[in-house]
C-alpha cells in the first residue's frame, strides 16, 4: 500500500520516519515550506532522541517529502491525517488546520480514481471525524464516504522524548470505523508493521476519539492525585511520597506508573486535552467536577513551589534564583505549558533575578523572556552566587549534582521538585516536593 501522511509535526514526522526506515513507501506532506526544507536536509525540527537517525534512514530508503496534497490523494491508498489540533484562545481545540486539510483532500479527491482510506490520527473531540471531517471531505470531493473514500479514527498515544520507541511498539492500536473492510485493511497494515503480537481495539469513531481523551485525562488525574498526596506528605514530618507511591503502586488495581509527584504536568497534550474535555463536558451538560479538580491541583503545584522558596528566602525580591530544567519533561526541548515557564513568570512578577539552565531547551525559552532573565551556558555558571536553586526537569545531568557543584552558591538552598537528589549526601539546605520535614 502506498502511504501518505499529512502534517509533519511530532506525530507525523515520527510515523513517517519509522515507516520509511522500514522501507514502506510513504509520502510525508506539510504546507510549511521551511519545515519541508529542514526535513529534506535530514534535520529534525525539534530535539527528540533517535528521530534524526530514523529520518535519515527513511529518506535514504522510501520516504518522500512533499508540499503537494494532491500528490498524496492521487497516489496513496492509506492517508494518515496528523495535523496539529492546538489550543485556541478559548482553551478549546482549534480545528482550523484539520478542517483545511480535509477540504484540500476533498478537492483533490474530486477527480481522482483512487478510493483511499483516510485515517484521523490527530486528537479530536468525540464526534469530529464523523460530524466535521467526513462531511467536509464529502462536500469538497462530491463523493460519499463508503463510495469515494473511507474514514477511520485512529488516535495516537506516543510520548515526547520517546517517540521512536513508542511508534515502533505502541501498547495498543485503537481503530474506530464502521466499514469492516477498511478496518480490516488498516489492521492488516499495522499487523505487517508491528507483527502478530500487537493488540488491537476496534470500535466506532466516536469511542476511539473518546479513548484518547479518557487516556490523557486519567494520566493527568493520576499525577494530580499523587501531587495532592505529596502536599499532605510535605506537612507530615518524616513522610516520603516516593515510598507512598511505591506502596500503593504495588496494588495491581493502581499501578506504579504516573505516580511521580512533581511540579505538575505540562506539555502539548495533557493540559490541552484536559481543558478541551472539561469544556466539551460542560457543553454537553455533564458537570466536569473531577477533571476541574485535577486542573486546579496542577495549578496549585507551582504556587506551592513559590511558597517553599519564599519560606526560606523570606522575600524573593532581587534574589538570584537558579532554575534547572526548562522543558516540560526530560529528553525533550519542548517548552509548551512547561511548569518552569510558569514559575519564571511568577518569580519575575515578584522581581527575582532569574538565571536558567537546560541541556536542550534554552533557545526556545530565550524567545519568550529575551533579556529579562539570564541564560547559563554551564551548570557552574548557573549556580554561581545563586541564593536558591530549583530543580524543575529531571534531566540526567542534574541527578549527578553534588556538594562541589553547590559550593559557589551565595546561599546553599536546593529545592528539588522531582526528588532526584538524596538529602543524606548533601551539605545544603534541601527541600523537596513530597518530603515531610523533620
Ligand atoms: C502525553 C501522553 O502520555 C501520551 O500518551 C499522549 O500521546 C501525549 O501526551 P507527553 O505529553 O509526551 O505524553 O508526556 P508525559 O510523559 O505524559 O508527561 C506529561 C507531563 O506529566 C510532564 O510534564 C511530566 O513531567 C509529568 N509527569 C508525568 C509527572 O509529573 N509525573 C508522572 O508520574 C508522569
Amino acid at each position: 500500500m502506498q502511504v501518505g501522511i499529512i502534517g509533519l509535526g511530532v506525530v507525523g514526522l515520527s510515523f513517517a520516519s519509522v515507516l520509511g526506515s522500514k522501507g514502506i513507501s510513504v509520502i510525508g506532506m506539510d504546507s510549511d515550506f521551511q519545515k519541508i526544507e529542514k526535513i529534506i536536509s535530514k534535520k529534525s525540527l525539534f530535539f527528540e532522541p533517535k528521530l534524526e537517525s530514523f529520518l535519515k534512514k527513511a529518506l535514504s530508503k522510501s520516504l518522500e517529502i512533499s508540499s503537494d496534497i494532491e500528490k498524496i490523494v492521487k497516489n496513496c491508498d492509506l492517508i494518515f491525517l496528523t495535523v496539529g489540533t492546538p489550543k485556541s484562545k478559548s482553551g478549546f481545540i482549534d480545528l482550523s488546520m484539520i478542517k483545511n486539510a480535509s477540504k484540500n483532500i476533498g478537492v483533490s479527491l474530486r477527480h481522482s480514481t483512487k478510493k483511499p482510506i483516510i485515517v484521523v490520527k490527530s486528537t479530536v473531540v468525540p464526534g469530529t471525524t464523523t460530524n466535521v471531517i467526513k462531511p467536509l471531505i464529502e462536500r469538497a470531493s462530491r463523493k460519499k464516504a463508503g463510495k469515494g473514500f473511507e474514514i477511520i479514527a485512529n488516535p495516537e498515544f506516543l510520548r515526547e522524548g520517546n517517540v521512536i520507541d513508542d511508534t515502533l511498539k505502541p501498547h495498543l492500536v485503537v481503530i474506530g470505523g464502521s466499514n469492516k473492510n477498511s478496518v480490516n485493511r488498516l489492521k492488516k497494515f499495522y499487523s505487517k508493521l508491528y507483527g502478530s503480537k500487537i493488540k488491537f481495539m476496534t470500535t466506532n469513531t466516536q469511542t476511539a476519539e473518546m479513548i484518547k481523551y479518557a487516556n490523557n485525562s486519567f494520566l493527568a488525574t493520576k499525577i494530580s492525585f499523587i501531587n495532592h498526596i505529596s502536599s499532605l506528605c510535605q506537612s507530615i514530618s518524616g513522610t516520603n511520597i516516593d515510598e507512598v507511591a511505591e506502596g500503593i503502586g504495588v496494588d495491581p488495581r493502581i499501578g506504579r506508573l504516573f505516580l511521580n509527584a512533581g511540579p505538575g504536568y505540562g506539555g502539548s497534550c495533557l493540559p490541552k486535552d484536559l481543558e478541551t474535555i472539561i469544556q466539551f463536558s460542560s457543553k454537553i451538560g455533564v458537570n466536569p467536577v473531577l477533571l476541574k479538580a485535577v486542573q486546579q491541583t496542577n495549578d496549585l503545584q507551582i504556587k506551592q513551589i513559590v511558597q517553599l522558596i519564599e519560606k526560606k528566602l523570606i522575600s524573593v525580591k532581587n534574589k538570584r534564583i537558579t532554575i534547572l530544567g526548562l522543558s516540560f519533561k526530560e529528553n525533550s526541548d519542548d517548552i509548551r505549558e512547561s511548569r518552569s515557564i510558569e514559575l519564571i513568570k511568577i518569580l519575575l512578577r515578584k522581581n527575582s533575578k532569574i538565571i536558567v539552565h537546560d541541556p536542550k531547551a534554552t533557545k526556545n525559552v530565550e524567545r519568550i523572556f529575551m533579556n529579562k532573565i539570564t541564560y547559563a551556558n554551564s551548570l557552574s555558571e548557573a549556580l554561581l552566587n545563586s541564593q536558591c536553586v530549583v530543580i524543575m526537569t529531571p534531566w540526567r545531568v542534574y541527578t549527578k549534582l553534588n556538594n562541589n557543584d553547590f559550593q559557589k552558591m551565595k546561599k546553599k538552598l536546593v529545592i528539588d521538585t522531582r526528588r532526584i537528589l538524596s538529602r543524606k549526601n548533601l551539605n545544603v539546605e534541601y527541600l523537596a516536593i513530597g518530603l515531610g520535614l523533620n
